[in-house]
């Protein structure tokens, strides 16, 4: 029990030890009230690389991205599903996904990926932007209240989440038989929120009968996708109906477990792409000149398309389109780096000594973790200089998209990681950036857009730290007019 309580001790050829003064809990505290200073404080004085005792696991830390490659291709020795299997399940609240009770369901998942790629995209590309069109139409360019000069004011994270949530919605879930939207989504809206205010402790493995109504309400969120209801559903994308499929070959699943897994890929495809949308318009809106830099492209490129804008008419900006959009895109990239904080792990399977960077390895045990945390890399002010400044031409060389960055002189294969890596990369990714794109091609075709005046700069919120694109600390208000 003693050595349970001391923790362990480093062994030759092992990182430096963090434990901490309090068994168990170890550096948990500081590392979740504010991880980058936490990680970046760690790193000056004990180097590139470290152990640290969080919450009873070990977790060693690599700092240095020049490392990164040799952490990333380990495929079979560092494992990302490991860590996946166990939180997931009791997050969204569905069986484990183990192959002895579900035989092959691992593989057929991961197959299913491949529906949000390639030639698939182009469709749910389009799909999106029918859908955004929809929600845009009917709830933002009708008649409304509008103050002098035509402005109408609003939140900007709710403005976002209201148009981002419901398109991604029917793009991905399809809409009811006999209507265009489905009823009730304002109230399914509110109770994803809650959930998601939750999920940093669900994540961390806080039992849900300690977070007041988050299991009741996680139960109705579940409800929302019981095959009964989603039968019923038209229009629903290639990539659900085939997991709705491959669910249904397993006997053993109930059919709220079923449910519980469409749950999870909703907040998969939403629970990043609302707040990322949100900080991409935020820096726009807050930067008037790069706003009218990717105005002016937007026009340039519907104008070579040969696109005739006028507002009584839906704008189509397929794939091809949104590719040439390279200040937008940069501009995405570049809030991106400013709001993600994803933690990217792996399990080690077995004892044994990785090897970083010529002949420097580290010995690392079976069961602790490997930790990346690319913030840290995003914040570098070598590799990015003014790190905390948005910069609309960051990911801009000669007119293309730019993609060497250096660290110590040598070109980083990895600089820029919001959708994580290799095994464990966002496979949501081109059709989160495409669909943002479409949000904001939106916003900029249809409005003026203005920062109400009178607000300080708009800060993160660090308590998902770890997780994923972080939250605005505050909603940040603004006006919106239709452009004459
Ligand atoms: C996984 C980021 C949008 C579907 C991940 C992971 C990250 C990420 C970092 C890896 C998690 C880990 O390493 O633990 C993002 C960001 C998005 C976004 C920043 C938006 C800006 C989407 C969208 C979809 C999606 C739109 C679906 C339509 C998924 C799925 C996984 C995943 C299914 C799990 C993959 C697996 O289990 O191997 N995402 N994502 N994501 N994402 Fe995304």
């Amino acid at each position: 029990i003693l050595c349970v309580l001391r923790g362990r001790k480093r062994r030759a050829g092992e990182p430096p030890l963090i434990k901490g003064w309090i068994p168990f809990i170890g550096k948990a505290l500081e590392f979740g009230h504010d991880a980058h200073t936490f990680l970046e404080e760690h790193k000056k004085k004990f180097g590139d690389i470290f152990t640290v005792r969080i919450a009873g696991k070990y977790m060693t830390f690599i700092m240095d991205p020049l490392l990164y490659p040799n952490v990333i291709k380990h495929g079979r020795q560092l494992d990302f599903h490991e860590f996946a299997n166990k939180v997931s399940p009791g997050t969204f609240g569905y069986p484990p996904v183990i192959s002895v009770k579900f035989p092959g369901m691992q593989e057929q998942i991961k197959r299913s990926f491949q529906l949000l790629q390639g030639d698939n995209l182009s469709t749910l590309t389009e799909s999106m932007m029918g859908n955004l069109m929809l929600v845009f139409r009917q709830d933002h360019l009708c008649d409304g209240p509008r103050e002098e000069g035509g402005w109408r004011s609003g939140s900007m994270y709710e403005f976002c989440n209201s148009v981002m949530f419901e398109a991604t919605f029917l793009t991905m879930y399809g809409r009811p038989q006999a209507a265009s939207r489905h009823g009730g989504m304002g109230v399914l809206r509110e109770d994803f929120v809650r959930f998601d205010n939750m999920f940093p402790l669900l994540i961390a493995q806080m039992p849900i009968w300690l977070l007041g109504q988050t299991k009741a309400i996680r139960e109705k969120l579940i409800n929302y996708f019981l095959p009964h209801r989603m039968s019923c559903w038209s229009d629903t994308s290639q990539f659900i109906r085939m997991r709705s499929e491959l669910l249904d070959q397993y006997d053993t699943l109930r059919d709220v477990d079923k449910a519980a897994h469409h749950f999870a890929i909703l907040w998969a495809s939403v629970g990043n792409t609302v707040p990322a949308s949100f900080w991409v318009m935020y820096y726009l809106v807050s930067h008037p000149d790069a706003l009218q830099v990717v105005r002016q492209e937007l026009h340039d490129a519907l104008r070579l398309a040969g696109v005739e804008f006028s507002q009584d008419r839906d704008v189509t900006l397929g794939k091809d389109q949104l590719e040439k959009l390279v200040y937008l895109e940069s501009a995405i990239n570049e809030s991106l780096r400013l709001s993600s904080a994803s933690m990217n792990i792996r399990v080690v399977q077995e004892d044994f000594s990785l090897r970083l960077d010529g002949e420097c390895s580290v010995a690392v045990r079976k069961g602790d973790v490997i930790a990346l945390y690319p913030q840290s890399m995003h914040m570098d002010p070598e590799i990015y200089k003014e790190p905390q400044s948005f910069r609309l031409d960051r990911f801009i060389q000669d007119g293309t998209m730019k993609t060497d960055f250096y660290k110590d002189g040598q070109k980083l294969k990895y600089y820029l990681m919001p959708f994580g890596s290799g095994s464990s990369m966002c496979p949501g990714r081109y059709f989160a950036v495409n669909e943002i794109k479409q949000f904001l091609c939106l916003l900029l075709l249809y409005f003026d857009l203005q920062l109400d005046e009178d607000q300080s700069r708009v800060s993160l919120d660090n308590s998902r730290a770890g997780l994923g694109i972080l939250l605005p600390a505050t909603d940040v208000r603004f006006r919106y007019r239709l452009q004459v």
